[in-house]
């Protein structure tokens, strides 16, 4: 595995591997590897020969208030679990390389970049969609793998390569989960251990969803009403949204229709820590 710390020695070695004919995949991470992680790799090494692992802490996708300096960053562990899952470059630029001194362009996402993440993170997924188009860039990939964990970002970054023309196939990976259900996520490892127990009351939400439809149940609404009651009831859980959104749209609905996909979103506060989770309906 090559290490690859500036952006211009990483284009031109993409570049290489495309006039190589290889077919290059990427997988974009802020680091604090994990099984989560490495799914997505292993995703991107069935789909193309020459696979990519980026670790970037992007600053322009933190608040002000977020965890950006306390953000886990064990760079050697993540380089020897790049290494054992057989990733061929890794590129891990610097902040100033990325964003040099008088850098001025944004990314700027439409309406769906402001509900649900965005609402309770203004300009979050801006620092995102900029980010990735930046590293799509520089890796030139002919297909990314993202993880279904952050639905709304998998919808947002599909949406940019749509609109901006980018000839790069998005791929969705599913969510990895502990055996209680709890998504893989790297802010787990701020939960207490009681924390972590209970945080499976998410997927519980969503099981819960599933048995409702399939009883017959078709006022989404009252199915969320069902759940968020699920976790305000849950010692130190509060939730922050429950929503079925249009799996195609990502548009909000209220009442499900036969034959048609929703995705169930949940977020929720674990104390001081922010959980989200989804999961697909089929009605
Ligand atoms: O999902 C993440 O880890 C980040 O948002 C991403 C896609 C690597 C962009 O910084």
């Amino acid at each position: 595995m090559q290490i690859v710390t500036e952006p211009r020695q990483m284009q031109i070695i993409a570049e290489k591997l495309r006039l190589n004919r290889q077919l290059v995949g990427v997988v974009m991470t802020m680091g604090a590897l994990h099984e989560g992680h490495l799914s997505l790799v292993k995703l991107a090494q069935e789909s193309a020969g020459t696979v990519i692992l980026t670790i970037f802490v992007n600053p322009r996708q933190f608040g002000v208030n977020e965890d950006l300096h306390r953000y886990p960053r064990p760079f050697e562990q993540d380089v020897a679990l790049a290494r054992s899952a057989g990733v061929d470059y890794l590129f891990a630029p610097e902040p100033e390389t990325i964003y040099p001194e008088n850098y001025q362009t944004t990314v700027q996402c439409g309406l769906l970049a402001e509900r649900f993440e965005g609402a309770q993170r203004p300009g979050h997924f801006n620092g995102v969609a900029t980010v990735v188009t930046k590293l799509f860039h520089i890796t030139k990939p002919h297909v990314a793998i993202f993880g279904e964990k952050d639905a709304q970002q998998l919808a947002i970054i599909k949406k940019v390569v749509n609109d901006l023309n980018l000839d790069i196939n998005i791929v969705g990976a599913p969510i990895v989960r502990e055996n209680n259900g709890v998504a893989v996520s790297s802010r787990n490892i701020y939960l207490t251990s009681q924390e972590h127990l209970d945080a499976s009351v998410l997927y519980r939400g969503i099981l819960h969803a599933e048995k409702r439809i399939a009883e017959g149940q078709r006022d989404l609404f009252n199915i969320a009403e069902e759940i968020r009651a699920m976790i305000s009831s849950t010692p130190g859980f509060r939730a922050d949204y429950v929503e079925f959104v249009d799996e195609e749209s990502f548009e909000p609905r209220k009442t499900a229709e036969a034959g048609r996909e929703y995705r169930l979103l949940l977020a929720a506060w674990a104390g001081t820590v922010r959980l989200i989770d989804n999961g697909r309906i089929q009605v």
